[in-house]
């Protein structure tokens, strides 16, 4: 049996909440951090600030036992054996990432640290952070021996945050000292001994007892870079295949067939190879720019990254030309759209790119009713409603008279419409699908025209604009 440990985090956000509850899951005593008092309440009443799979069970199981919500840094600090750092890494004006929360909490925690303790970056910073962080704690007078600053980066996606967590592909241990390894190996035992997927009301996942999780131990550095060395890949990932569906797009073939022809080579493999209107999230984008800019600090010009970042641009401007390309004229047009968050399954529009277009066709002068099961109350926050902008409840009320339908998301709901339905819904059967989420010959079946990613178009009469080879 693994023996319980105590551990604070600090930062309440989508990591630290996760981690804090998952933690928790696997036996351990947490102490979830944060300055925001208001949050804390809700957390400790059972409330959750954010839309997240699993989540809403696993606080209510744990809240009043071995997890606690606080405001006192100092006195978590102190109880705790290990400190995770989970604040906001927030980009600044020059692309790189704002360590200030990091500074000032490592600051924090310097003044409050008794006896020995692991200090964990769990947010995603660039490398040398670890360093700064150590620097940070010795100039608050804490003695070398008082503590190891290690770096153990979370892979968690939104929407899936929970599975990730307790499912890991690998767990990243980035540490100087055995001390601080030890500590963390034994964090991380229930996963990597197979022990918590052996417990009845385990939340199921990929892993099991006979096929844990590995740990790969590295150097803090690395482990810092192997972060957004692995965010950049995937943000590469998608920009490629973004690049290749506008080839099969001119050259009249089916980027899906391409993704699953080049995803079978298994040293490629066929995940993130799914085209649309580009990546988006609190990640990706600010990931990849601050990637970029440690490699610029470091005398590294990674060019390839501005080039992912300008193919993921443009990704929204060709779907945009798509969408007039169907209606010729904006200003009046009525539009359905299903999706507002940055992806399927999460209620977060930070960089979303649905929303960009949203805020683009409200500039036409079109009229747009929208839906997205769990974004709609955080999207009124950045595009209020009004005459111009209508939320609506369900999937057909979005389509209801629309001249056009987009899908700028991919949310299971959307792939499932009754497609009859949505046919007589429509005023004109037109579909403009960002994600790919439709099959063409099905979509032809039920006579709408269908304009997706990096796939033939399709229409019932050949229309004069459409059915032209795009330009850019
Ligand atoms: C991402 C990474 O996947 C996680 O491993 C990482 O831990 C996390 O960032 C983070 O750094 O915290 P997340 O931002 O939640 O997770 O979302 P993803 O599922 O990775 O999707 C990111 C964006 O890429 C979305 O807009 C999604 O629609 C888009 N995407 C993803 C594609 O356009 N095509 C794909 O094939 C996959």
């Amino acid at each position: 049996m693994t023996q319980p440990i105590t551990i604070a985090v600090v930062g309440s956000g989508y990591v630290g909440l996760v981690a804090s509850v998952c933690f928790a899951e696997i036996g351990h005593r947490v102490i979830c951090v944060d300055n925001d008092e208001a949050k804390v309440r809700m957390l400790r009443e059972g409330g959750l600030p954010i839309h997240e799979e699993h989540l809403p069970e696993m606080l209510s199981r744990h809240r009043t036992g071995r997890l606690e919500f606080t405001t006192d840094l100092h006195a978590a600090t102190r109880a705790a054996q290990a400190i995770f750092i989970a604040v906001g890494t927030p980009q600044s004006s020059t692309g790189s990432a704002d360590l200030s929360y990091v500074d000032a909490v490592a600051s924090e925690i310097a003044r409050s640290i008794n006896s020995y303790k692991v200090i964990v970056e769990k947010s995603t910073v660039p490398v040398y952070t670890n360093e700064w962080i150590r620097r940070v704690i010795e100039r608050n007078g804490v003695s070398r021996d008082l503590f190891d600053v290690a770096s153990n980066p979370e892979f968690l996606r939104e929407g899936t945050a929970v599975v990730d967590f307790l499912h890991p592909d690998r767990i990243v241990l980035g540490a100087a000292t055995d001390r601080a390894s030890d500590l963390l190996k034994a964090l991380y035992h229930p996963l990597t001994s197979g022990e918590y997927y052996r417990a009845a009301n385990a939340i199921p996942g990929s892993r099991s007892e006979s096929d844990p999780p590995p740990i790969l131990l590295t150097s803090t550095k690395a482990a810092e870079i192997i972060k957004h060395a692995s965010n950049a890949f995937l943000a590469t990932k998608i920009s490629f295949i973004n690049a290749v569906a506008n080839i099969c797009e001119a050259a009249g073939a089916d980027v899906e067939e391409v993704a699953r022809g080049i995803g079978m080579d298994s040293r490629i493999g066929g995940k993130f190879l799914r085209a649309g209107i580009g990546y988006g999230g609190s990640c990706f984008p600010k990931d990849v720019a601050a990637f970029r800019n440690v490699a610029e600090l470091v005398g590294v010009d990674f060019g390839l990254l501005r080039e992912v970042e300008k193919i993921n641009e443009e990704q929204k401007q060709r779907f945009f030309q798509k969408v007039r390309s169907a209606l010729w004229t904006f200003r009046g047009k009525k539009i359905g759209v299903l999706g507002l968050a940055f992806k399927g399954g999460t209620d977060d529009i930070r960089e979303s790119p649905a929303l960009d277009i949203v805020q683009k066709l409200l500039d036409e002068g079109c009229i747009v009713s929208a839906y997205d099961p769990a974004a709609e109350s955080r999207a009124k926050e950045v595009v209020p409603p009004g005459p111009q902008m209508r939320y609506v409840d369900n999937p057909y009320a979005a389509a209801q008279d629309a001249d056009a339908l987009l899908v700028l998301n991919d949310w299971q709901e959307f792939a499932e419409l009754d497609l009859e339905k949505l046919h007589y819904t429509l005023r004109y059967p037109i579909v403009i699908d960002g994600r790919n989420l439709f099959d063409p010959s099905v979509m032809l079946q039920h006579g709408f025209t269908y304009l997706s990613v990096g796939r033939p178009g399709i229409a019932l009469q050949p229309d004069p604009v459409t059915s032209l080879p795009s330009k850019s």
